[in-house]
């Protein structure tokens, strides 16, 4: 769901079009394995100093979009473009080069995204000395910059990921994302391994970093109220598709897609709490994806339309703060309270059947 005007385009950091990462599943015939639809024709463009959250139950394909944005994942169709310059079109070295630069990525464990055999020095100096940034003298002076923007204490320069706790190994996993200086920071669940009491620790420290340095950041969390507090727009994505792109301020009651109602009425807030949006059945495999809407199975609003094909994108142009677009034949209307959608949704949706009995 791209920002299509030309002006808009021009101006992005990052734009996807059209990808698709398709796996080989564990599942099948040795030599004819199943295939893993994890992405499917994703379109999304990041300006630059924005930040874009995305929320989606788990498997739905948030860290194969990270991948692809960040360029460790190749799409096995469809281009992803730095300021313009296709990725996977230029020379390898050229790509690494850029992606180094100007692309940082926070994963959810830093236990094992960090080497557990150097020290944070030389985890910091790494990226400066694979790009050859600056002097060594330059190297080692922006090391202690690095642990400094994140909070380290100097003296844990020689300590080893082992012997720091989960809060630090994440700031170190941070700095080095920042080392570079990159414009755009991708943070991939950076919390969800950490224990609660530093979790608001970390997440203080990315906002903080992302004003201070106006960095972009594509921030991904099962804590979608987090998400949706800590971004400018906010991404649903269902069974490998980007199914809506909403304004954070209208994410939670002017959603127009089913689902992404259905997600946010599941965590109320606290003042006027409801029932949450009843949605019957599992989650499709990914394996074998629904005909027409992939949300049809689940949906209470789906009919044959639904079923026969995959809907277009909507773009509601007037929405304040940017763009809103989403996919659905029978999108919810902006005004419509989720209160009333409960009703309409229980009313649709079947109670789940009681197990068969044993004879
Ligand atoms: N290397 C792989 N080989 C085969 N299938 C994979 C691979 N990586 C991911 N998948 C599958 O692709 C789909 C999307 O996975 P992905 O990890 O992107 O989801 P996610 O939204 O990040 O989930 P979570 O919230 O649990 O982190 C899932 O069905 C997953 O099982
Ligand atoms: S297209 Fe149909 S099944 Fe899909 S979300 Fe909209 S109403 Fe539901
Ligand atoms: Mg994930």
């Amino acid at each position: 769901m791209t920002r299509e005007t030309g002006e808009t385009r021009n101006a992005a950091l990052l734009t996807v079009e059209d990808a698709h990462v398709v796996y080989a599943a564990r599942s099948g015939h040795l030599f004819r394995p199943d295939r893993v639809y994890a992405l499917t024709g994703a379109d999304l463009a990041i300006a630059p100093g924005e930040t874009v959250g995305v929320v989606g139950e788990s498997g739905c394909g948030k860290s194969t979009l990270a991948r692809v944005l960040v360029g460790v994942e190749k799409p096995t169709s469809g281009t992803i473009a730095y300021r313009g310059r296709d990725l996977w079109g230029m020379p390898s070295a050229e790509r690494r080069a850029v992606i180094g630069r100007h692309l940082g990525m926070v994963f959810q464990d830093p236990a094992t995204a960090l080497n557990r055999r150097m020290p944070v020095r030389r985890v910091l100096r790494d990226p400066l000395d694979v790009h050859r940034h600056g002097t060594p003298a330059q190297r080692e002076e922006r090391v202690r910059e690095l642990m400094s923007l994140v909070g380290l204490p100097a003296q844990l320069a020689d300590a080893l990921p082992g012997q720091l706790s989960g809060g630090q190994r994440q700031r170190v996993a941070i700095a080095r994302a920042l080392a570079l200086e990159p414009e755009l920071v991708i943070a991939d669940e950076p919390t969800s391994a950490l224990d609660v009491s530093v979790r608001a620790q970390i997440l203080n420290l990315l906002l903080d970093l992302r004003e201070r340095l106006g960095l972009a950041m594509v921030f991904i969390s099962h804590d979608i109220q987090t998400v949706r507090r800590m971004s400018d727009r906010v991404i649903t994505m269902y069974l490998g598709r980007i199914v809506e792109e909403a304004p954070a301020a209208e994410v939670t009651d002017r959603a127009r897609h089913p689902y992404t109602r259905a997600l946010f009425s599941a965590t109320p807030g606290l003042l006027d709490p409801i029932d949450p949006i009843p949605l019957s059945g599992p989650v499709p495999s990914a394996t074998r994806p629904p005909s027409g809407c992939p949300f049809r199975t689940r949906c209470w609003r789906a009919d044959a339309e639904c079923a026969a094909t995959m809907p277009d994108v909507t773009a509601n142009g007037d929405a304040e703060g940017g763009a809103h677009r989403f996919r659905c034949h029978h999108p919810v209307a902006g005004d419509e309270p989720t209160r009333t959608l409960v009703l309409e949704a229980t009313r649709t949706t079947p109670a789940p059947s009681a197990p068969p009995e044993h004879p």
